[in-house]
């Protein structure tokens, strides 16, 4: 053998077991993210009241706006393939409704409250994308509302795909470039959960803004936000952002038309449509909740 015959014969036995790592590694990770994302929860699930008169259904209606279900499931709540990336990922927003295709016909109580409340759906596996970390601090009372709205729909033909995930999206998954499902966020032995009596106080602002951490961070001084690798922060809300300087006036300005102070129009990325449906007392409440708050530096 002449020396460089003996060179490309090394090369080509490091490069045989090189391709031989990466396909095990490949396997590996394709199995491991494959159950993640198929993973079944068992979660205790509370049995509450459903009501079904007028006045508790029009109360889920706007619950189900403020917080953002319409903007996901649609206005008439039959679902939608926004969250589709072909040979990555395909999470249908489920039809909600008792039309084909559609979970309303099949539901019972306790599947709205696993769904809703602890992040688990109708199959027993983890909800992605759907917000049930914050969903899980609605009280009984406005669980049992917006399900009551949900019902209440007319039933609409939308069958969508089922839920599936490509070889790519495997492997994100497994080395943790998504986010945890719902269940894995959610303390499932934590307390049942309560809400403080509606008014316009600090206390009960703070309830309503469970549904602004999921974007603005827990402490709601912003969080990185966006898909991977693009992530920006979001606004800092406390008064260490640029609210420190805003009048209640100012908040509701922003939150009704999406124009701040400084006349920026805010991308609807900040789904200021639906909160700018916020009733005054309410959007009074969360104003006195972040005024409350310490002034934070900005999270994210
Ligand atoms: C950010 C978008 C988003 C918002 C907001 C949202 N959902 Fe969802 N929801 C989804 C997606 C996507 C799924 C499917 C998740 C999956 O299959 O992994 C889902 C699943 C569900 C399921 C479970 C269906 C099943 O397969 O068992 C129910 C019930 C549900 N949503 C109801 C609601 C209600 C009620 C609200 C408002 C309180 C709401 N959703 C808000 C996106 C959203
Ligand atoms: C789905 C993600 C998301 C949710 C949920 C969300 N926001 Fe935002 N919010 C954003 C983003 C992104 C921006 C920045 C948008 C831009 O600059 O165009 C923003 C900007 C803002 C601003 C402007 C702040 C500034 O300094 O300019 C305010 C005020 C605000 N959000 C309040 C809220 C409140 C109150 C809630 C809950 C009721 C909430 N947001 C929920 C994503 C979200």
């Amino acid at each position: 053998m002449t020396r460089s015959r003996r060179v490309l014969k090394w090369i080509g036995i490091v490069l045989g077991g090189l391709v031989a790592v990466l396909a095990v590694a490949f396997a590996v990770l394709y199995v491991a993210g494959g159950a993640k994302f198929n993973k079944a929860y068992t979660v205790p699930v509370e049995s509450i009241t459903v009501p079904t008169d007028a006045a508790a259904v029009q109360r889920g209606e706007h619950l189900a706006v403020i917080n953002i279900c319409t903007r996901c499931h649609g206005q008439d709540l039959s679902g939608n393939l926004d969250f589709d990336i072909p040979g990555l990922v395909t999470i249908p927003t489920p039809n909600l409704t008792a039309g084909a295709g559609g979970i309303g016909s099949s539901y019972t109580d306790a599947d709205w409250v696993r769904a809703i409340r602890h992040g688990v759906g109708h199959d027993g596996r983890g909800l992605f994308i759907m917000p049930s970390q914050a969903f899980h601090f609605l009280s009984d009372e406005d669980l049992g509302a917006v399900i009551a709205y949900v019902r209440s729909r007319p039933a609409v033909d939308n069958p969508l795909p089922p839920r599936s995930i490509g070889p790519l999206g495997r492997v994100m998954g497994a080395v943790g470039m998504f986010p945890p499902p719902a269940a894995e966020q959610i303390d499932q032995s934590g307390p049942r959960p309560a809400a403080p009596p509606r008014g316009v106080t600090a206390a009960y602002g703070g309830y309503l803004t469970r549904t602004c951490t999921e974007c603005h961070g827990a402490n709601l001084n912003g969080a990185p936000f966006g898909p991977p690798g693009q992530q920006v922060p979001t606004p800092n809300l406390t008064r260490g952002g640029e609210l420190g300087g805003w009048s209640e006036q100012d908040f509701f300005t922003t939150m009704r038309t999406g124009l701040t102070p400084k006349g920026h129009q805010l991308d609807q990325e900040m789904p200021w449509p639906y909160y700018g449906q916020m009733t005054d007392d309410e959007l009074r409440a969360i104003w006195l909740y972040l005024q409350s708050l310490p002034a934070l530096n900005p999270g994210g």
